[in-house]
C-alpha cells in the first residue's frame, strides 16, 4: 500500500472548529478516508455511496472482504434513500435510541453498493451520539460507512492515539476528539423476525431494548459453545479485539476467580513468563504483583466498558506474554464487555 501523509487534527467537541469539519468533509466527498470519534469507538469513515472509497477502508484495515460495514447518518430523513422500507419496529427504536449506540439492519436500496454490505441484501445503519461525528456527516451531506478505526483483529480504538498507532500513514485524516465514552461498539440488531435478535451486544443493552419490545433474544451463535452455528453478524466469526499476548478469561464467582488467577500466576511465573492481570477496583489488592491493570469498577460496569480496549493495548505496551483477565457479570453492559473479552481471549476458565 502506498504511504500517505495523514493529517492529524484536534477538535474540541465542546467548541467545534467548523473549518476543520469542512476540511474533513472535503476529503470524504473526494473519496478519501477520515477517522473520527463517535460515542462508542473511533470510526474510519468513507463515502458510503462511493464504492472505490469504501474499498480503501478494507485495504487500510486489512479487513476480511466478507465483513460488512455500518452506515452512519446524522438525520432520519437520510434513511429513505438507503433502504427499501422502514418497518414500524425501526421507528420505535430510532425514536428511543438515536442518536446512540444502536445499529439497525434494513433491506438495502440499490443506492448502497454491495461493497458496503459485503454482498448482503441488508444494510446496517446507525446515528452516532457524538457532536463531531454528527457535524461531519451533516456537513458532507453524505452517509458515511465506518467500521472501528483499528487494524482488523486488534482492540477497537477509544482514543485518537490508538488510531494513530494503527493507521497513521494509511489514511488521509485522523480527528482527535478525546476519549470516546461508551468504549464498546454499538449493539447490532436484526428486526426482520417477529422477536428482534441481537447479533452483537453493545452500548444499548438487552434490558434497554426490553423497554420497547416484550421479547429480545441473542443470536444463538453468540451463546454457549456450539462452534457449528454461524453468527449472523459476520464480524462475530473472527478472533477479535486481540492484544498480542495470549489471554485467558476467568468466569464465575469473584472469589473463585481471584483464587484461580493466583494459582495460574504462580504457574506462569515459574515457567519464566511475563504475566499481566486484568483486575477491578474491588479485587486489585488481592494480587501482590506488579503488572496488574485495573480496568474499572465491578459496581459500575460502564467504567469497565469504557477502559477495556485501552487496558488491552496497555498490556501490549508492557509486553506481557499472557493476560489473566477477571470476567464480570453479564448483566447490562456486562454482556458486551464479556463478548469482547471472550473474543479477545484464546481460552476461558
Ligand atoms: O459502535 C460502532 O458500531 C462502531 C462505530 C465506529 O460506529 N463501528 C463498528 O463497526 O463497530 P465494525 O465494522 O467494527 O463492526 C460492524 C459490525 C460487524 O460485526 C459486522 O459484521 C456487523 O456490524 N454488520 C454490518 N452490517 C451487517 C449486516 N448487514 N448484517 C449483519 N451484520 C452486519
Ligand atoms: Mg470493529
Amino acid at each position: 500500500m502506498q504511504k500517505v501523509n495523514t493529517k492529524i487534527v484536534k477538535i474540541d467537541k465542546q467548541n467545534i472548529d467548523e473549518d476543520k469539519i469542512r476540511c474533513a468533509s472535503e476529503i470524504l466527498k473526494k473519496g478519501g478516508l477520515v477517522a473520527f470519534p463517535t460515542e462508542t469507538v473511533y470510526g474510519l469513515g468513507a463515502n458510503a455511496l462511493d464504492e472505490a472509497a469504501v474499498e480503501k477502508i478494507f485495504e487500510a484495515k486489512g479487513r476480511p472482504q466478507d465483513n460488512p460495514l455500518i452506515v452512519h447518518i446524522s438525520h432520519i430523513n437520510q434513511i429513505k434513500h438507503l433502504v427499501q422500507s422502514v418497518p414500524e419496529k425501526a421507528y420505535k427504536l430510532m425514536e428511543k435510541f438515536w442518536p446512540g449506540p444502536l445499529t439497525i439492519l434494513f433491506n438495502k436500496s440499490e443506492n448502497i453498493p454491495y461493497k458496503v454490505t459485503a454482498g448482503l441484501s441488508t444494510v446496517a445503519i446507525r446515528m452516532p451520539n457524538h457532536k463531531i461525528a454528527l457535524e461531519i456527516i451533516r456537513n458532507s451531506k453524505i452517509p458515511i460507512a465506518a467500521p472501528s478505526a483499528n487494524i482488523s483483529g486488534k482492540p477497537s480504538p477509544t482514543y485518537a492515539k490508538h488510531v494513530i498507532e494503527d493507521l497513521n500513514g494509511k489514511i488521509d485524516m485522523i480527528i482527535d476528539g478525546g476519549s470516546t465514552g461508551v468504549g464498546v461498539e454499538s449493539t447490532v440488531l436484526d428486526i426482520s423476525t417477529e422477536i428482534p435478535v441481537i447479533l452483537r451486544p453493545g452500548g444499548v443493552t438487552r434490558e434497554d431494548l426490553l423497554t420497547v419490545f416484550e421479547q429480545v433474544t441473542y443470536d444463538a451463535a453468540l451463546e454457549g459453545n456450539n462452534k457449528e452455528l454461524i453468527p449472523k453478524s459476520p464480524g462475530q466469526k473472527y478472533r477479535h479485539y486481540s492484544p498480542k499476548a495470549e489471554m485467558i478469561v476467568f468466569e464465575g464467582e469473584v472469589n473463585d476467580i481471584i483464587e484461580k488467577i493466583k494459582i495460574m500466576l504462580e504457574q506462569y511465573l515459574y515457567k519464566g513468563m511475563k504475566v499481566g492481570i486484568m483486575a477491578t477496583k474491588q479485587t486489585k489488592n488481592h494480587y501482590n504483583y506488579e503488572n496488574v491493570i485495573v480496568v474499572g469498577d465491578r459496581e459500575n460496569p460502564e467504567t469497565i466498558a469504557a477502559n477495556l480496549f485501552e487496558a488491552l493495548r496497555q498490556f501490549d505496551k508492557i509486553g506481557v506474554d499472557i493476560i489473566l483477565a477477571e470476567g464480570i457479570s453479564e448483566k447490562g453492559i456486562g454482556k458486551a464487555v464479556m463478548n469482547r473479552m471472550k473474543k479477545a481471549s484464546t481460552k476461558r476458565r
